[in-house]
């Protein structure tokens, strides 16, 4: 089983991906948006690149049946329900509802990998448990860490990093690692005992910050307290 990490998130080669699990990250926040509202019972999330999109396609639902959510830096977009801060999405606000979810790097990245046989949502929130689920369907993997702006993201590729080391403690030599995937080790390794710490250097936490989400930080540095893993499966993450 090989592991790859894209770390810059260019569109791989979509034949490539037909073979291969693939796990989107955005830790700072979307994909831990996605899990923590899977994980308080929202129904399903549409993820769209725009948000005209979002707009469009919450005129196909009943009324009172979806919830919009997101952020266009990093802040609630007028007219919407929900912002993109992880503690907003609890059960009571949430609970049996379908998610229109649009951000500014977190959603487009599921339709750049949606070619990949199975593509999961991997945050800090549900690490452990995506990391057995990529060995119970051992294939090669590529973690997409959805960066930040179409750059390098620290906080997403230590989070791949942690995956890498989850999924080496325990599936040893058959695994191999690409040159990318070692860095990304090695970073972790680097960070293991504070996230935080990497959340307060990376450039999008210092946004974040700045735009007074300081508290978000703290929150998606959470280790697994959730075992769900969302999977994106045309075009819908269930
Ligand atoms: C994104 O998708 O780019 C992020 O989730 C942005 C944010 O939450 O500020």
């Amino acid at each position: 089983m090989e592991i790859d990490i894209q770390l810059v998130p260019s569109p791989p080669d979509s034949d490539i991906l037909l073979d291969r699990t693939v796990v989107v990250i955005d830790v700072l926040r979307a994909t831990s948006v996605m899990v923590h509202a899977m994980s308080q019972g929202v129904l399903e999330i549409i993820p769209v690149a725009k948000v005209e999109e979002a707009f469009q396609m919450a005129k196909v639902f009943p009324r009172g049946s979806i919830l919009l959510g997101g952020e266009r830096e990093s802040k609630k977009i007028p007219g919407f329900d929900l912002g993109n801060s992880p503690k907003e999405y609890v059960a009571e606000r949430v609970k049996g509802k379908k998610l229109i979810l649009t951000t500014t790097n977190g959603t487009k990245a599921f339709h750049v990998v949606s070619s990949g046989r199975e593509i999961l949502v991997g945050s800090f929130f549900n690490i452990g448990v995506t990391a057995q689920r990529c060995l119970e369907l051992n294939r090669d993997l590529l973690i997409f860490p959805s960066g930040d702006e179409g750059n390098f993201s620290l906080e997403d590729t230590i989070c791949g990093g942690m995956l890498i080391e989850l999924i080496m403690e325990k599936g040893g030599k058959r695994m191999a690692l690409t040159d990318a995937s070692h860095c990304a080790q090695i970073l972790y390794q680097r960070f293991k005992a504070n996230i935080l710490e990497a959340f307060h250097l990376s450039h999008h936490g210092k946004e974040l910050m700045n735009r007074g989400f300081g508290e978000d930080l703290v929150y998606c540095a959470q280790i697994d307290i959730t075992d769900i893993v969302p999977i994106f499966k045309k075009g819908v993450i269930k």
